[in-house]
């Protein structure tokens, strides 16, 4: 096991699946003591387990970022089972595409409160500990913070939206030590697809991707390990990481 995070204590969430189970297990791998959370708790079990039989330190912790209070109750659990937090990756999304004419607005709902609004929660509680530890929050945007698309509409204003918010904690917290850091992948082979409510939406993305080399969660993993095991002069603001084969 390498040491690079040795003694650092990092807070995950959506944990059970794709980037943030890879994530979790990368921060693990460099040594850091990883909290899991997510709404499905069996998922994460089963990840500290092969956790834990690696040596790592890792805790589930079942959560839905949209409810403010479990929130809080998560990052003081966190605090207080790993004795701090220098390390949060905010991970946790949905991806509910769609065109906006005839949308079925309770996906836009389900996107802003768990894209939008679940993030900033984690971040709000989460901020007071990581001003003291002076450390790391990794907020997982998207290629589709940056560019915008038909058919992303809603998508899209989720993850300019967490663009945005980053940029301004960014400016109100940088100089007192704390470093935020937005990753946007392009195309990673995850669940995310899967839960697509609008068919032809559905249909397309799958044609689409299946003529590509995807990334990996374990890519996306390795490009948060880089910029969290950087020196602590040193932020790496931005990762913009897609598939060689993405136009
Ligand atoms: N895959 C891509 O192509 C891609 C590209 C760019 C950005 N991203 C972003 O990467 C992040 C992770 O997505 P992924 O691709 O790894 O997809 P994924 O495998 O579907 O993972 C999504 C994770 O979010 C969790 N989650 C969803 N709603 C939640 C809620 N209300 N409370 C707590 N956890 C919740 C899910 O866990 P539970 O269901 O157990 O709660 C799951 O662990 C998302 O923010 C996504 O927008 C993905």
């Amino acid at each position: 096991m390498s040491a690079a995070l040795q003694g650092k204590a990092a807070l995950v969430t959506g944990a059970s699946s794709g980037i943030g189970e890879a994530t979790a297990r990368a921060l693990a791998a460099e040594g850091a003591a990883v909290v899991l959370a997510a709404r499905r708790l069996d998922r994460l079990r089963a990840v500290q387990e092969e956790l834990r039989a690696a040596g790592s330190t890792a805790h589930a912790v079942e959560l839905d970022v949209t409810d403010e209070r479990a929130v809080r109750d998560a990052v003081r659990s966190t605090v207080e089972t790993l004795g701090g937090l220098d390390i949060v990756v905010n991970n946790a999304g949905l991806m509910l595409l769609g065109p906006v004419e005839g949308a079925d607005t309770t996906d836009w709902t389900r996107m802003i409160d768990t894209n939008v609004l679940g993030l900033m929660y984690v971040t709000h509680a989460a901020l007071p500990h990581l001003l003291r530890s002076q450390g790391t929050i990794v907020q997982i945007s998207s290629v589709a913070g940056r560019v915008a698309a038909r058919g992303a509409a809603a998508y899209n204003a989720t993850k300019f939206a967490v663009n945005g918010f980053s940029e301004a904690l960014r400016q109100e917290v940088t100089e007192r030590g704390v470093r935020v850091v937005v990753v946007e992948p392009g195309t990673v082979e995850t669940e995310l697809r899967r839960h697509i409510t609008h068919a032809p939406s559905k249909a397309a993305i799958e044609q689409r991707v299946a003529k590509i080399r995807q990334l990996q969660a374990s890519d996306v993993a390795a490009a948060v390990c880089h910029a969290v095991t950087a020196p602590a002069h040193v932020t790496v603001n931005e990762i913009f990481i897609r598939p060689t084969d993405q136009a």
